[in-house]
């Protein structure tokens, strides 16, 4: 089959990838010019595992290409997904739009013959319906299906995901539609991934009602550690003993710093936004996204409390930037409040991260960029692991003792255990831990 995916984003490239690693001929469109030239050298803008390995192989086999030519890559395909960012809209929090539906009417009109139109950038419900208006608004002959196929990739994990999903969601009521979607899906479909074929305004609302979830899972735990810190029980303990219960599962129960990342914030406040407009407002996720953003900043007050209560003209030594290990993505990265709280209270902050620091000195200022943990911990009065990184999971005490002013780890991701890192005389805090880890 042939595919035009227009946007080259994160997820537009690694779909595109996927897509034509099945044995479909793909179109991977932008209109960054630099984006794509740099794709035609074989330069992968993002970091993610295996990617550019999938590309060059693909491109080889001459099933995957890239273009700005827009007009080209939709008249020549059958299935045209749009993979446009749909950022959060500045000052009121609803989703940004105007991509997609610049990219709708940029596609209405090279249509050619019939064609599906898939929306797999995260849209509110109705924007499907809004799509198909523009496009049969910009060319009333065109003979078009708009579907709805939202993704649920997690980054790192990105290829893997496409390629064993869960679940594959359609949204479309034409049969016609539908048969291209699955033969589009077919490997997986072959491999027995269910595929829920529903209507359009329900696929959408599958993919906020997913990540509203997921992130509802992640800030409960997140409380419960709190709670776990006061009465004195462990929070992955606790996370054990409920996850082996089939109707809770073990999955997203890890407490830590709050959630990131490109999807979680901008959806969660995206529904909240939608649900409130049609008078039904989801409060249960309101007040996780009330939670969340507090949790980040109160993060630092956790690393100035085992800093005898004040950072002020120290160092602290931050380990991870990214908002999640295996990506450069600094979209919301807890890392981000952090910083800033801290450094609000006087402490000068040196920082490594193995592949986030270049998109980082981007967003983050006053900030001393490290080669590696160790340079990092230099003269630190604390270290505090931010992003679960592997770099930093069997990390050489001897060497921090040697290079850190005071010997203290603030371990915000739950990599370590009190007593190793206490046998190595460092005063150690995690999240939700015993509270006789707090006695060193
Ligand atoms: C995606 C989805 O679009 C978003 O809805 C989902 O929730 C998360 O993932 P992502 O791939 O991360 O977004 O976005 P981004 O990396 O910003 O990529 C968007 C790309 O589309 C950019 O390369 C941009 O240049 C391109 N674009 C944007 C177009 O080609 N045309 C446009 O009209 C707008
Ligand atoms: C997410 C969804 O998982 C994916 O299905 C969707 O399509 C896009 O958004 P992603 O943002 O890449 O993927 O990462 P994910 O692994 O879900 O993590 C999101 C955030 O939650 C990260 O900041 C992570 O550190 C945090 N998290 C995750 C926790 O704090 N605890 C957990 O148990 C799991």
């Amino acid at each position: 089959m042939r595919v035009a995916m227009v946007g080259s984003g994160y997820v537009g490239l690694v779909s595109g990838a996927c897509f034509a690693d099945f044995g479909h001929n793909v179109v991977c469109v932008d209109k960054d010019p630099d984006k794509i030239e740099a794709l035609k050298n074989g330069k992968i803008p993002i970091y993610e595992p295996g990617l550019e390995k999938l590309v060059e192989e693909n491109v080889r086999l001459g099933r995957l290409s890239f273009s700005i030519d827009i007009v080209a890559a939709v008249s020549a395909a059958d299935v045209v997904f749009i993979a446009v960012g749909t950022p959060s809209r500045r000052g009121d929090g609803f989703a940004d739009l105007s991509y997609v539906y610049s990219a709708a009417r940029e596609i209405a009109c090279s249509l050619t013959g019939f064609t599906v139109v898939v929306t797999k950038s995260t849209v509110p419900v109705g924007t499907g319906d809004e799509v198909e208006r523009i496009i049969s608004e910009a060319n009333p002959a065109a003979n078009v299906s708009v579907v709805s196929n939202p993704e649920f990739l997690r980054e790192g994990a990105a290829i893997d995901d496409f390629k064993r999903p869960d679940r594959i969601v359609v949204g479309t009521n034409d049969k016609n539609a539908e048969h291209m979607m699955r033969e589009i899906y077919r490997p997986l479909y072959l491999n027995a991934a269910p595929i829920i074929v529903t209507n359009r305004r329900t696929a959408e609302l599958i993919k906020y009602a997913a990540n509203a979830f997921l992130a509802t899972k992640i800030t409960f735990i997140n409380e419960i550690a709190d709670l776990c810190e006061k009465v004195g029980a462990d929070v992955q303990e606790v996370a054990r003993g409920i996850g082996l219960d089939k109707r809770i599962g073990a999955k997203f129960l890890h407490a830590g710093p709050g959630y990131g990342g490109s999807c979680f914030p901008k959806d969660t406040i995206a529904l909240v936004k939608t649900a409130q407009d049609l008078g039904t407002p989801v409060r249960l996720v309101e007040t996780v996204v009330a939670i969340n953003e507090q949790r980040k900043r109160a993060m630092a007050r956790k690393v100035i409390g085992a800093c005898s209560g004040s950072v002020r003209g120290k160092t602290i030594a931050i380990l991870g930037l990214t908002f999640k290990p295996d990506t450069d993505d600094m979209r919301d990265a807890p890392a981000l409040s952090i910083i800033a709280a801290l450094q609000d209270e006087g402490a000068t902050i040196r920082a490594y991260d193995p592949e986030g620091m270049d998109t980082a000195r981007l967003v983050l200022a006053n900030v001393t960029y490290a080669n590696d943990a160790y340079d990092c911990a230099q003269n630190a009065d604390a270290i505090v692991i931010v992003t679960e990184w592997n770099a930093f999971r069997a990390l050489d005490f001897a060497r921090l003792r040697q290079v850190m002013k005071s010997w203290v780890m603030i371990d915000l991701r739950n990599i370590y255990k009190y007593a190793e890192v206490a046998k190595e005389q460092f005063q150690y805090v995690g999240v939700g831990t015993h509270r006789d880890t707090f006695k060193n």
